[in-house]
């Protein structure tokens, strides 16, 4: 029995590079096509991102206990719960700032054992190009352009020829809409355009995977909906995000897949609609009322 040919309008955006020409284990400096397209995407079914077992503990006070997600590519992630349950500590593992205890953490074709002791430095650094972080604040350098910030990581850290850099900088610029911006300096921005600098930054390194936490909870709140328009953009381009917020609104309308930690665990997930609006634990659904009626 012989199929009919795929047409052209079924194949997905991101076949358009062959994905065997972007290794993902290389890092992003010998990978990145000059365009302002994420990475090409994992084509045979696995998910971008497997956590295993992830756990980690600040003395005695366990902050992760065997954490267990996937994140397939191109899919949005949104990560919430109280203060305190590890939120963040499960992205800075993802980004391999913080040294879990134990847990397997693969990034593309990228795997990391942490119960295997000692993690080589050099397998810590590639884990930790796979991914982009946007953090609340955006840490740009104050005595640098908008555009020299948003080159650094390219040209300094992965070495890519300025030109294509440079060209990828500004495309990125235009992705965040701060495209004649770019020889400002971050004082003459406002809080919401300094975030979406950040955000700029953190894609021109090409990573496979975005991270965001909390990028607008330091924001006035009239800002906080360009800095989710943008990231809505994102995810509408097909980058993979993984991103803490307690933005229901954006977690419903852009999520794919929502984890609720509480206390170092999972304790639910789901779609939005599972997780945001029928939760099945006590402890999500006082959560998800705290931060609907804070009074
Ligand atoms: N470097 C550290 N040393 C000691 N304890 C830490 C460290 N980093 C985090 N913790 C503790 O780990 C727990 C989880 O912290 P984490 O920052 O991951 O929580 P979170 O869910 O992101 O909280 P928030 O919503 O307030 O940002 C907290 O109790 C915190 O105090
Ligand atoms: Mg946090």
């Amino acid at each position: 029995m012989s199929g009919p040919e795929p047409t052209p309008d079924l194949v997905a955006p991101s076949t358009a590079v062959p994905s065997t020409a972007v290794p993902s284990t290389a890092l992003p400096s010998t990978a990145v096509p000059p365009t302002a397209a994420p990475l090409p995407t994992d084509r045979s079914g696995a998910p971008l991102v497997s956590v295993q077992g992830l756990a980690k503990a600040f003395g005695d006070h366990q902050v992760l206990t065997s954490i267990d997600f996937e994140v397939q590519a191109g899919s949005v992630t949104v990560l919430i719960g109280p203060s305190g349950s590890g939120k963040t500590t499960v992205l800075r593992s993802l980004n391999a700032l913080e040294t879990p205890d134990a847990g397997v953490v693969r990034i593309g074709d990228l795997e990391v054992d942490w119960s295997r002791r000692p993690v080589p430095r050099r397998l810590a650094q590639r884990l930790r190009a796979q991914s982009g972080m946007v953090f609340q604040s955006h840490n740009l350098f104050p005595h640098m352009s908008v555009l020299q910030n948003v080159l650094e990581g390219p040209t300094v850290v992965q070495k890519r020829p300025r030109a294509e850099a440079e060209r990828d900088a500004r495309q990125l610029l235009d992705v965040v809409g701060l495209a004649e911006k770019a020889d400002q300096y971050p004082y003459q921005l406002s809080g919401g355009q300094q975030q979406r600098v950040g955000i700029a930054r953190a894609l021109a390194i090409r990573p496979q995977l975005m991270l965001f936490d909390e990028p607008t909870s330091a924001l006035d709140p009239e800002l906080v909906g360009e800095v989710l328009g943008a990231m809505k953009d994102l995810a509408a381009q097909g980058w993979t995000m993984v991103v803490v917020t307690h933005e229901i609104r954006f977690a419903q309308q852009v999520a794919d897949q929502v984890l609720f930690m509480d206390g170092g665990v999972i304790v639910e997930r789901g779609t939005p609609s599972e997780v945001l609006t029928k939760p099945s634990t006590e402890r999500a659904r006082q959560f998800l009322h705290r931060i609907l009626d804070p009074l």
